[in-house]
């Protein structure tokens, strides 16, 4: 399938298009570059020997869109793009819910009209809220998000429901991520956060390369084994390989799907450093802190409906996760600059 990946040069939509392209399917980049780089497109040719097609553009663009509609022939949109930083987005609200809604209604308007209603979109694990219960599956209802990044996430996936149910020529499918991390395995792309990280792998990856000095822990009195926060962490090329295992879905015509994309395991903030201190060697200095507002003690996927429908399933563990996050880093300590 020829598939515009928008948001294609960010760090799971890059991923998402080495997969596409060593599954044999043609894939078309967009990003405004906001949060990436241009580089990205060339490190992706060393990475699978192919070009690809990268417009700079905006998915609120929409002459732009309408142009590159025009001249490309796209089967499927996987749409990355969007603004993604908790912590900003309750700074910026109005900024996020013009980037990622107004760009998504932009986008799925010059779609239809170019009767391209095929899309794979990335939705969170953020809808669940604080989850009625872990393992979560996709029947666990959404909930209350804490800030407007994760209602931008919680709304469109409403709008594309409701679109798909009001002309079922749509087929909608909503991914939820749970934790994604890692990089490829070349170590020549991964993820490239702007300032200071407010994830925390990519913050345990600084402090490794000795960029920030310590890590602070966020709360060591939850309720769970060691009192620090629960996560399912997921490597970025299972996360990746989940959005080529869903393209099949789309062509057997499947209406509105959801399903999690997480490994079914989760690991606590201690678990996470000790799991990288033995990966890559490094200590890593950390203090306890105090919660972090919006927090909740452990949220971690049961991805088993993928498993049965998509065939996908995480292969990767945590030490390869961390070993790969590593790799990233050391040999690019300031991203693509
Ligand atoms: P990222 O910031 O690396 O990638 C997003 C890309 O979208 C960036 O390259 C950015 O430049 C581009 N972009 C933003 N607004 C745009 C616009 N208006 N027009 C064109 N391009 C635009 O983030 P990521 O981690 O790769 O996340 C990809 C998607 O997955 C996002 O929608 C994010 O919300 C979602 N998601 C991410 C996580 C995570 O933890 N990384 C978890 C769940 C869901
Ligand atoms: C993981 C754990 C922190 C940083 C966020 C978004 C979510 C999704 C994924 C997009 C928590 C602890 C963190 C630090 C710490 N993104 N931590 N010190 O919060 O699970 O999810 O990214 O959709 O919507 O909310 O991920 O990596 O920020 O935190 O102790 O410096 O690490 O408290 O327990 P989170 P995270």
């Amino acid at each position: 399938m020829r598939i515009l990946v928008t948001g294609g040069t960010g760090f799971i939509g890059s991923h998402t298009v080495v997969e596409l392209a060593e599954a044999g399917h043609e894939p078309v980049l967009l990003d405004n570059l906001s949060n990436s780089d241009e580089k990205v497109v060339g490190r992706l040719t060393q990475i699978t020997g192919k070009e690809f097609p990268f417009y700079r553009a905006d998915i609120r663009d929409r002459e732009a869109l309408e142009s590159i509609f025009s001249k490309e022939d796209i089967d499927c949109v996987i749409h990355f793009a969007g603004l993604k930083a908790v912590g900003e987005s309750v700074r910026l609200p109005w900024e996020y819910y013009e980037n990622n809604i107004n760009g998504s209604l932009v986008l799925t308007d010059v779609m239809r009209k170019h009767g391209v209603k095929n899309i794979i979109f990335s939705s969170s694990a953020t809808v669940y809220g604080t989850p009625a219960f872990v393992p979560i599956t996709e029947e666990c209802p959404k909930g209350q998000c804490t800030n407007p990044y994760g209602w931008t996430k919680s709304m469109l996936e409403q709008i594309l429901t409701d679109m798909q149910r009001a002309d079922e020529e749509w087929n909608v499918i909503l991914l939820r991520y749970f934790n994604p991390i890692g990089a490829h395995e070349s170590g020549l792309i991964g993820e490239n956060p702007n300032g200071i990280p407010n994830n925390l792998m990519p913050y345990i990856t600084q402090v490794a390369v000795g960029k920030l000095d310590h890590l602070t822990v966020y709360g060591d009195d939850y309720d769970t084994e060691d009192g620090t926060g629960v996560r399912d962490y997921i490597h970025v090329k299972d996360l990746a390989k989940g959005h080529v295992a869903a393209l099949s879905q789309i062509s057997a015509k499947c209406g509105t799907k959801v399903y999690n994309l997480g490994t079914g395991t989760g690991y606590s903030v201690l678990q996470v450093i000790k799991a990288f201190e033995e990966a890559s060697g490094k200590k890593i200095p950390y203090e306890i802190g105090a919660r972090r507002e919006g927090d909740i003690a452990e949220c971690y996927a049961d991805p088993a409906k993928a498993a049965r429908e998509l065939g996908w399933k995480a292969e990767y563990g945590i030490h390869r996760m961390c070993e790969d996050s590593w790799r990233w880093q050391s040999m690019n300590p300031d991203g693509y600059r």
